[in-house]
Order: C-alpha cells, then structure tokens, then sequence
C-alpha cells in the first residue's frame, strides 16, 4: 500500500463513512408493551418462575436445545450455581482460561475450590484441549470453557476428556448466544451452560443471566442454591422437595422487566448473527490483504454468534517494534472505532487473570468469610505461565461487534489498518 501521511499527522482521514449502528439500542416499543404488560398486571416480582420467566426460559430451552433453563439476575450468578450444581469445593480444582471476564473465574472462589489456568488457541482464542489435558488432576472436579467472542470451543476433545476423568464441563456461553459447534448449539453440549444477559450482549435484559441443562439433578442444585419459590416447583427430580420452601438463600431470582427485555432481544437474534456474520466477514475479507494484521478466524464447521466484540491481531514482529498505544491512537485518529483489547491494560480487570493479584499473591484467608479451600490453600499461588496468552494479549485490537452498518463503513475501517500498517514509521 502507498506510502501516505496518517491522519495523525493531518493527513485525510480514511474513515469518512458515518455509523448508523442503532442495533445495541433497547427495542423501545416491543420492550415498552411487554414491559407495560407485566406494570398494567402489578407483576413486578415473579417467585415461582411462571409467566414471563416460564415463556423465556422455554424459547431458551428451545434455542439451545437442553431441556432445561433456569433464568437468574446475571450471567456471574450461573456461573456461581453452576459450580455449586458440580460440586465444586474445597479439595477439588477447575480448570478454565485466563483470557475471560474475570467472572468465569470468580464464582470458583465463593466454592472454596481453586481456579487453575489453562492457555488458549493462538487462532481461536478458545481453550486449547492439549492445555486443558495436561491441568488435569485427581482433584480436578471440572472445566469451564468459554466461547469467546462468540467463537466455539472445541468441544468434543473437551467432552471426551471429561468422559474419561469423569469430569463436569460448563460451557461459559456469555459472548455466544446463537452460536453452533457442528450444527449443535452452544450452551447444551456441556454439563451446563452459562449466559450472561448483561446490557452489551447480543440478548440482553439489561442485567440477568441464564443456565441452560440436561440433567435435572444439576437444575435442582441450581434451584436450591438461588431459588427460594421454586423449590419444589422445578422440572428437576425434586431432589430436594423434603425442604419444603427453603433454598440456601443466595437469591439470584430475575427481575420480569428485565426477562420481558431480555425475550424481545432473544426473539431478534437470528437476524442479529446474521447481521453480525455479514459484517464480520466484509471487514475480515478486506483485513486480509493488510501485512500485519492476524484475523481471528471462526472453527472450521462451526457457526460463531453474539460476537460481543469483532478482535483482530497485530502480528508480532510488529508488536515487538511498536506500541499497541500507538497503534490505536493512529486508527482512532483515522476515524476507525478501535481500541486495545482489554486484556492488553496489564491493569488485571479484563484479562491475565492467573496474573492477578486475587489469584496469585493476595491471601484471601485474610478477608475471613469461605473463599478458600480451608485444608491446601497457601499463598502466595505457585507462578503461573500462559504463552500463547500472554503473547495475544499483547497484541489484540477490537472494533464493534457491527450490526446495521453500510458495507462502506466497514471497508474504510480496513482502509485505515492498511494505511496505518503501510506507514508505521509515521507513529
Ligand atoms: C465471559 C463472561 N462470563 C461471565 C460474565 C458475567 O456476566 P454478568 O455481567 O451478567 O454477571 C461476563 C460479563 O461480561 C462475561 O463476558
């Protein structure tokens, strides 16, 4: 590409195409009637999970093909009962990536039972069976795999190895409602499946979560760890009947207006990914033909959905020459709506988790309470070394997960890597 002056340094910008992007906006009206609906009927409070939660929990059910949904107030507490359902706890570990949201990590903590990292995919940025194989223990009790970004783990080494270690897997679908692994959808392969519902993701009730099962041993232990009202009333086997009402009291019960937001954004999500595929797809056809820019490229049969955001990477002879900074203030200044990865801030919110203090030096017997495992925890936490995590995190750029754009838009956003790739010595 010819050498040009970079918007930086008062060059054009080559980004010149507005975005009418309303897509992450409330479906005002359909959420407003519904939402009315429910105001008009003084259902602000639903116990025992009928109603609104009853008709979304059976349109989830459908979508992810499972037989069971439990609808809860955010995605951290499925995570946190699907841990609980496993029997997660002091003594037994699980195993789970770095390159997550911190809280695919966190609820292990609330179980007593010690996280232990696992690296990643260069390509797919998804667990790598290999790594997952070799953390394995006598006291491994499960692995969490989480779709990131709306690419699919690779599932069936995964169950296998469960299989054989006789191990729980929960699917951490929070960026992937939609998504296919070989025709089956993302969320009813595992043991249980994890969906945050939180305001950025492709359906969401602003705040609310939902886990999705087969086994309904696991959805009565969910019940009874969060539900208090539906005990008893679930489609489980009533394992726990003989409590009567009582549950252990963690109330992770979701709000109806949020449910109600939740199935109108549920209904929309075919278009949604196919939208999303579309875009994605524009922007990496063009990315391809930019030296030094790295897709990250779907799993060959696999059909990624929610997105969350659309990453791409730096390649790394790059990366060791010039700031990731750098490089961002250069895009920005084109007009392209990039940002570093998260992950990259070293600043342990987003990202190299097994580097986080919470989970290397801090002794959390200091705060009292149970997030420890009373009998092998000690800390500092031996070191912890990922690299094909540390090496992307060093390198990953985001852009929005686009959906209502002009093919236009999205070329002028390629336009400016390949501007700002051809002329690095301006930055
Ligand atoms: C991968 C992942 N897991 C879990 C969560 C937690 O979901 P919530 O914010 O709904 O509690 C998030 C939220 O961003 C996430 O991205």
């Amino acid at each position: 590409m010819a050498k040009e002056i970079l918007a930086l340094h008062g060059g054009p910008r080559a980004v010149t195409a507005s975005s009418q992007d309303r897509w992450p906006h409330v479906p005002v009206e359909a959420a407003a009637q519904r939402i009315r609906e429910l105001l008009e009927q003084g259902t602000i409070s639903i116990a025992d999970g009928s109603g609104i939660i009853a008709d979304f929990e059976e349109a989830f059910r459908a979508m992810t093909q499972s037989r069971f949904a439990l609808t809860m107030n955010n995605g951290t507490a499925t995570l946190h009962s699907a841990y609980f359902a496993v029997g997660a706890g002091p003594g037994t570990e699980v195993i789970v990536p770095s390159y997550t949201w911190h809280a695919s990590i966190t609820p292990i903590l609330h179980c007593a039972a010690t996280p232990v990292f696992c690296d990643i995919e260069p390509d797919t940025l998804v667990a790598d069976p290999a790594d997952i194989a070799r953390k394995i223990t006598p006291k491994t009790r499960a692995i969490c795999v989480v779709h990131t970004w709306g690419n699919v783990a690779d599932m069936d080494p995964i169950m296998d190895l469960a299989k054989q270690h006789g191990l729980f897997v929960i699917e951490d679908a929070s960026h992937a409602h939609g998504a296919l692994y070989k025709g089956r959808p993302v969320g009813g392969i595992g043991h249980i499946g994890c969906f945050s519902l939180q305001g950025a993701k492709a359906v969401s009730g602003g705040e609310a979560g939902v886990a999705t099962t087969n086994d309904p041993e696991l959805l009565d232990r969910m019940v009874l760890l969060g539900h208090f009202g539906r005990m008893g009333r679930g489609q489980g086997n009533r394992t726990f009947d003989h409590l009567g009402d009582m549950s252990l009291g963690a109330k992770y019960r979701p709000h109806p207006f949020a449910v109600a937001l939740a199935q109108c954004q549920l209904d929309r999500l075919p278009d949604l990914n196919r939208m999303r595929t579309r875009n994605y797809a524009i922007l990496n056809e063009r990315l391809r033909d930019v030296p030094g820019v790295e897709i990250v490229e779907p799993r060959p049969g696999c059909q990624r959905g929610g997105y969350l955001e659309f990453k791409f990477k730096i390649a790394r002879d790059i990366a060791e020459r010039v700031s990731l900074d750098a490089v961002e203030k250069a895009l920005q200044a084109e007009g392209a709506p990039v940002a570093k990865d998260r992950y990259s801030n070293l600043n342990f919110t987003y990202g190299l988790l097994h580097k986080a203090p919470l989970f290397t030096t801090f002794d959390r017997k200091t705060i009292g309470g149970c997030f420890y495992d009373p009998v092998s925890y000690s800390a500092p936490a031996p070191e912890v070394t990922l690299p094909v995590t540390e090496d992307v995190c060093r390198r990953m750029l985001g852009t929005f997960a686009f959906v209502d754009v002009e093919e236009q838009y999205l070329l002028q956003i390629g336009h400016a890597f390949g501007k700002v790739m051809a002329n690095l010595d301006q930055i």
